[in-house]
């Protein structure tokens, strides 16, 4: 793999910038944010008011944690355009979330908002190794997901050939990407497998690939997913988080030359960790719940949001701005399993450690009498996928569990092609709970 290492001149100053510099820009820039939800928000003045707190009150970072929290059902109470801080003709764009159930949440963009998510994009793919200049793929999906669009808008700001795939039809990916030899791949982790599997049955050799950065979100995806993905393809593979609510992807992303995690661009966005049982704040190091405050969101402003994504903070790398390691799960996707607590990644990292099997997964939760019980989908390398190799994988996968995640799961392993694809963000957990 080629070094990709940015210049240092081409990195944004503030990137590199003293840590007093950046807590001070954050100090003013936090204190506008504040005020201009106050001011524009009802339910921001409202939830304000009734804790008692005034912007005037933050005087220092550390006072954010006296201000309330706000939730994804904010969001939804306040359908659809009920938490926009600018008149609704100042909105350029909107997303949304699909939303599994109910109503989906909006969220709305001014063009400055626009402009700054494409600045942190392209800075996202700077950091990853992309330059002016190289032909990018993105197959995030194109729409009210925030995936799409946004890599278009930065891979653009960053002066490259974006070709604007989307998601879906696999074997078009692979035509396209071997026709017009993309250097960077921008997709969920989870569909990048299943655009190495297509490379395999085009008789195509992905090392011979043109690409070399694979940009890879929206989704948790682990340190042995990495490894997987980068011997395959001969490429990096760099990590890059967002939600949103508090803009799409590019609010933190890894450095090509590091890979330790995720800095978070925190001249736009300010994070805090918390116990999510107490809500109270916790210091850096300390795993807990993602809490993220936008400095300079028009459109959206967010006020200590309720990411649920667990995670820790690390201090400045590569670059000064802190890191948030590789995100654990979603507190929504933990599995309580006889007292003990899972996340798919964990089972993930056991399914890459276990020879014999493809990088696909699928979990599904069932009752089993009363209790709840697990069980692992997972299917056979296509090269060990006779019976007597199977029974080992699946004996072996089973004890990994055990071992090192600590619950008994059942595990089948299916022959090539059997677990569901992913177009997108991968369904890890099936939950039939309820059914039986
Ligand atoms: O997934 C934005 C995005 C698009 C990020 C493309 C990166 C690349 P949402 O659909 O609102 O936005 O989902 C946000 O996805 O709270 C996390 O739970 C999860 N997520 C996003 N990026 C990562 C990541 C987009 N790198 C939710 N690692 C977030 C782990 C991630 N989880």
């Amino acid at each position: 793999m080629k070094d990709l290492t940015p210049e240092k001149s081409s990195l944004d100053p503030i990137e590199i910038a003293s840590i007093d510099e950046i807590r001070s820009l954050q100090l003013d820039r936090l204190k506008w944010s504040l005020r201009h939800a106050y001011e524009n928000v009802p339910m921001y003045r409202e939830r304000f008011d009734a804790a008692g707190v005034h912007p005037d009150d933050l005087k220092s970072l550390s006072d954010l944690a006296k201000f309330p929290f706000t939730y994804k059902t904010d969001l939804r109470d306040h359908y659809p355009f009920g938490l926009f801080a600018v008149p609704r003709d100042q909105i350029v764009r909107v997303h949304a979330s699909s939303g599994t159930t109910g109503k989906p949440t909006v969220v709305g963009y001014t063009q400055n908002d626009i402009d700054m998510w494409a600045d942190m994009v392209a800075r996202s793919m700077r950091a990853s190794g992309t330059r002016p200049g190289d032909i990018v793929h993105v197959a995030y999906g194109y729409g009210l997901f925030t995936g799409g669009l946004g890599a278009h808008y930065g891979a653009e700001r960053l002066g490259c050939t974006v070709v604007p795939v989307s998601g879906g039809m696999t074997e078009r990916q692979v035509t396209l990407i071997d026709d017009f030899k993309p250097k960077t791949i921008m997709v969920t982790p989870s569909y990048m497998l299943n655009i190495l599997e297509q490379f395999h049955k085009a008789g195509l050799d992905p090392r011979e690939s043109s690409l070399e950065v694979g940009i890879f979100g929206a989704e948790p995806w682990t340190n042995a997913m990495r490894s997987e993905v980068e011997e395959a393809f001969d490429m990096h593979a760099v990590d890059i988080y967002g939600l949103s609510e508090i803009m799409g992807p590019g609010v933190a992303n890894e450095c090509v030359e590091t890979k330790d995690g995720l800095h978070i661009w925190e001249d736009h966005f300010f994070p805090e960790i918390i116990n999510p049982e107490t809500g109270e704040v916790v210091e850096d190091g300390e795993m807990g719940e993602l809490v993220f405050t936008t400095l300079t969101k028009e459109g959206l402003p967010m006020i200590r949001y309720r990411t649920r994504d667990l995670t820790r903070l690390l201090p400045g790398t590569a670059r000064s701005m802190r890191r948030m390691e590789k995100i654990t799960g979603r507190s929504d996707d933990m599995i309580i399993l006889r007292g003990v607590n899972v996340f798919p990644t964990q089972i993930e990292e056991q399914v890459m450690a276990t020879g014999g099997l493809a990088p696909h997964f699928q979990i599904e939760l069932y009752k089993a009498g009363r209790m709840d019980a697990m069980r692992v989908f997972v299917e056979a390398d296509p090269k060990a996928a006779d019976e007597a190799s199977k029974t080992a994988s699946a004996r072996m996968l089973t004890k990994h569990i055990k071992d090192v995640v600590g619950v008994s799961a059942e595990v089948i392993v299916g022959d090539p092609g059997e677990v569901a694809r992913s177009q997108g963000k991968a369904q890890r957990v099936i939950d039939n709970r309820a059914k039986e």
